[in-house]
């Protein structure tokens, strides 16, 4: 099995995604420096994997910080947080992440606790959201398998993945769990440019566990739904506003409105911890501009003329017009997703983690 990310006393162990497919290592990054840096990098990306990559490094931080006191301590966290906080700005799991870490010191200092307590207490709440995010992510599976027909061609664009979480994936793991429930699923996806999530990573992935795939360019998509090739389009999200604009991977919102005029059902699988109903629209969600080396080089190609102008939002926001549900570890919500969402964060807030329980009988939320 790939572990995208590991806690180990030397250091946070995670596959290098830049080397993939061609190489497959795992180095490890020895300090909360340098696992922010490796987000930056996208040496570990995805919202949920960047989202416990972060707890992780703020564990380690922590863990080898020379404070001598608990408030010393404390300082030393905000500095760290604040670094992590300037890695990426799009997917909201990496503030959440920082947010829950925070919380989990402050309950410990309340609770008396001495500076090895401490310390233990962050690396045991970093490692509980590694094993919640698996957690999630079956149940999603549940939830969303329900939605795929026995046999059906699924678009995916990016990777929502093993690779992009602790562990099965978000869009993929729907994709996984209708797999295991025997229907017959293939997979298209979309190469995903420019940085070729679609190409390098989930085509492997998949390979990897046996599920047919079969590699596109992102043009080709139009040409496939159009063909009546295509069954549904599942896609993973890095910020979910709260009437249900959805940004996820540049592109997205390309493929959204396609699938609506080819009547083919758009869905949205996230963790509710991606969802942000702190902003209203998806006009608020900060779109994060990543270097034009991207895009006029690949690896060490150069495909550009020196010099061109270039343009490189890595994400998109996908209006709430075109989503059809959006599945989440709690259940799936339908339009008005302002009611339906909320309903599911109130639920995920008041529930005890999911690893306590059990999966049950899929619900829906909003309108049928
Ligand atoms: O730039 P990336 O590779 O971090 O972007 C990833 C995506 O857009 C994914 O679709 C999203 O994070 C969901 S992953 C479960």
């Amino acid at each position: 099995m790939i572990k995208t990310i590991e806690w180990t006393d030397e250091g946070i162990r995670m596959i290098d995604q830049r080397k993939l497919p061609t190489e497959e290592v795992y180095p490890i990054f020895r300090s909360y420096r340098e696992v922010a840096q490796a987000i930056k990098d996208m040496v570990v990306r995805g919202a949920p994997a960047i989202g416990v990559a972060a707890a992780m490094g703020i564990a380690l931080g922590v863990r080898d910080a020379r404070a001598r006191t608990v408030d010393e301590l404390e300082r030393e966290l905000e500095r760290i947080c604040q670094v992590m906080e300037t890695t990426r700005p799009t997917a909201v799991n990496l503030f959440w992440a920082i947010e829950r870490m925070k919380r989990t010191f402050a309950r410990a200092k309340r609770d008396g606790l001495s500076m090895d307590e401490i310390k233990r207490r962050m690396i045991e709440e970093a490692q509980k959201m590694y094993e919640e995010d698996i957690q999630t992510n079956r149940r999603m599976g549940q939830y969303g398998a329900e939605l795929i027909p026995d046999s059906a061609t699924v678009l995916t664009h990016c990777n929502a993945g093993t690779l992009a979480t602790a562990g099965y994936g978000t869009a993929l793991g729907v994709i996984r769990a209708a797999v295991e429930q025997h229907k017959n699923v293939r997979v298209l996806a979309d190469e995903t440019r420019p940085f070729l999530q679609g190409a390098r990573l989930t085509a492997w992935e998949l390979m990897k566990d046996g599920i047919p795939v079969t590699l596109i360019s992102d043009n080709m998509a139009g040409y496939f739904m159009r063909q009546g090739k295509v069954d549904c389009v599942i896609v993973g999200a890095d910020r979910i506003a709260a009437n249900g604009d959805v940004a996820n991977k540049i592109g997205t919102y390309s493929l959204a409105v396609l699938a609506k005029e080819h009547d083919i059902p758009f869905y949205v699988a996230a963790p509710t911890s991606t969802i942000d109903l702190s902003l209203a629209s998806g006009d608020e969600i900060p779109i994060e501009e990543r270097s034009g080396d991207e895009v006029t080089r690949i690896r060490d190609q150069v495909i550009a003329p020196e010099g061109v102008e270039v343009a490189n939002p890595a994400f998109d926001v996908t209006p709430h017009r075109y989503v059809t549900a959006i599945i989440t570890e709690r259940g799936v919500a339908r339009p008005p997703y302002e009611e339906s969402l909320r309903a599911l964060v109130e639920s995920s807030e008041r529930a005890e983690p999911l690893s306590a329980h059990r999966a049950s009988a899929p619900h829906e939320l909003g309108d049928q």
